[in-house]
C-alpha cells in the first residue's frame, strides 16, 4: 500500500506538472505550486541548464528531460525560457521542469542544484573560429559561473560555450576569486570530439560506432582536438593516409558544420547529444556508479599546461581521477607539441580575462 509520504510526492509531482511556474492564472482557485507540500517528483538529481532556449539548449533539454537520473530540471535563459519550459514540460517523464528568464532569476535557477550545464552563448559563422567568439562569451560565462559560485558552488559544471580552451579557464579564475573551486567539479565538455571520433572511425573500419572507442586529448579547437588513433578500440590499424584524413576530419568536424549551415550557426543537435551523453556519465558518477569514465577538458597536471582533455575517472566529486596519455605515437607526438602551444594561449587568454 502507498505510504502518506509517496502520495505527498505523487500529488506534488503531478501538481507541479500541471502549474508550471511561468503559467499564470489569475484570480483562479487552483491549487497553486507555492501551496504544493513537497517539492520536485521521482528520486534523482537536480539539473540546470544555461541557455536552454538556444540552439543546444533546446535538444540538449529536451534530451535531459527524457534522462531518468533527473528528477529536477531547471532552464534558464536571458530571453524564450516560458515557451521552452511550457513546451518540455508536457513530455510525460519522470524529471520536473521548470523555467527562470533573465538574470534576477539566475539565483533561484541555481540554487540546490547538483548539475549545471552551460550552452550559453553565440555560435559560429562560416569563416569563425572558436576563439572568434571569445569577446562575447567570456563575459556571459563569467556572469553565469558568478551566479553559480553564489547559489550552488558544490554543483559540477559542464561547459560547452565556446571556446572550451578558455572559458574552462575563466570559470576556474571566477570559482577562485570566490573561495569556491574545486577542480574536480569543473568539467569542459569535448564529448563531440569523442563522439565524432568514434563515427569517422566506424565509417573508415566498416564497424557500428556504437562498438568504437577513440580516445580524444588535448582541448576543444582544430589542432587542439588530438585523436589516439593507436588507442583505438577494438585495436585496429590505420595507413598514414587514413591517419591524416581522419585527424583532420576529427578536427575540423565543427568547420564542417558550420561551412554546412552556412551562416545558420554550428552544430546543435550533436552538440546536445554528446552533452547529454557526457552529462549522463556525470550523474552516474554523482550516483557512485564505478568505472565511469570520458575524455573531459579540466585541470590537470598530465602535461606541463594547467588544462588538458584526457580521460577521467567521473565520481561522486567529479573528475576523481584523471588518466595519463599513455603510449604516442610519432604522428601523435608531433600532434601533441602543437596542440600544447596553441592550448597555452588560449588558456592565458581566459586567465587574463578575469585578472586583468
Ligand atoms: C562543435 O564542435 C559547437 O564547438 C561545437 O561543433
Amino acid at each position: 500500500m502507498e505510504s502518506c509520504a509517496e502520495a505527498t510526492q505523487r500529488i506534488a509531482r503531478i501538481s507541479a506538472h500541471l502549474l508550471p511556474p511561468n503559467f499564470q492564472m489569475e484570480g483562479s482557485s487552483v491549487l497553486k505550486r507555492a501551496d504544493c507540500r513537497a517539492k520536485g517528483g521521482a528520486p534523482g538529481f537536480k539539473v540546470a541548464i544555461l541557455g536552454a532556449a538556444g540552439g543546444i539548449g533546446q535538444p540538449l533539454a529536451m534530451l535531459m528531460k527524457m534522462n531518468p537520473l533527473v528528477s529536477v530540471l531547471h532552464l534558464y535563459d536571458v530571453v524564450n525560457t516560458p515557451g521552452v519550459t511550457a513546451d518540455i514540460s508536457h513530455m510525460d517523464t519522470g524529471a520536473v521542469v521548470r523555467g527562470f528568464l533573465g538574470q534576477p532569476q539566475l539565483e533561484n535557477a541555481l540554487t540546490g542544484m547538483d548539475l549545471v550545464i552551460i550552452p550559453a552563448g553565440v555560435p559560429r559563422k562560416p569563416g569563425m573560429t572558436r576563439d572568434d567568439l571569445f569577446n562575447i562569451n567570456a563575459g556571459i560565462v563569467r556572469t553565469l559561473c558568478e551566479g553559480i559560485a553564489k547559489s550552488c558552488p558544490k554543483a559540477i559544471v559542464n561547459l560547452i560555450s565556446n571556446p572550451v580552451n578558455s572559458t574552462v579557464p575563466i570559470a576556474a579564475e571566477v570559482f577562485k576569486k570566490a573561495g569556491t573551486y574545486d577542480p574536480k567539479r569543473l568539467l569542459g565538455v569535448t564529448m563531440l570530439d569523442v563522439v565524432r571520433a568514434n563515427t569517422f572511425v566506424a565509417e573508415v573500419l566498416g564497424l557500428d560506432p556504437r562498438e568504437v572507442d577513440v580516445p580524444v586529448v588535448g582541448g576543444h579547437a582544430g589542432v587542439t582536438i588530438l585523436p589516439l588513433l593507436s588507442q583505438v578500440k577494438p585495436p585496429c590499424f590505420f595507413t598514414p593516409e587514413e591517419t591524416e584524413y581522419l585527424t583532420k576530419r576529427i578536427q575540423d568536424g565543427g568547420t564542417e558544420v558550420v561551412q554546412a549551415k552556412a551562416g545558420i550557426g554550428s552544430a546543435t543537435l550533436s552538440m546536445a547529444y554528446a552533452a547529454v551523453k557526457f552529462a549522463d556519465a556525470c550523474l552516474r558518477g554523482l550516483r557512485g556508479d564505478a568505472g565511469v569514465v570520458e575524455c573531459s577538458f579540466v585541470a590537470s597536471e598530465v602535461t606541463e599546461l594547467p588544462f588538458f582533455a584526457t580521460k577521467v575517472r567521473l565520481g561522486r566529486n567529479g573528475a576523481e581521477e584523471i588518466f595519463q596519455l599513455g603510449p604516442l605515437n610519432e604522428y601523435e607526438r608531433i600532434g601533441l607539441e602543437k596542440a600544447k602551444k596553441e592550448l597555452e594561449a588560449s588558456i592565458q587568454k581566459g586567465v587574463s580575462f578575469i585578472r586583468k
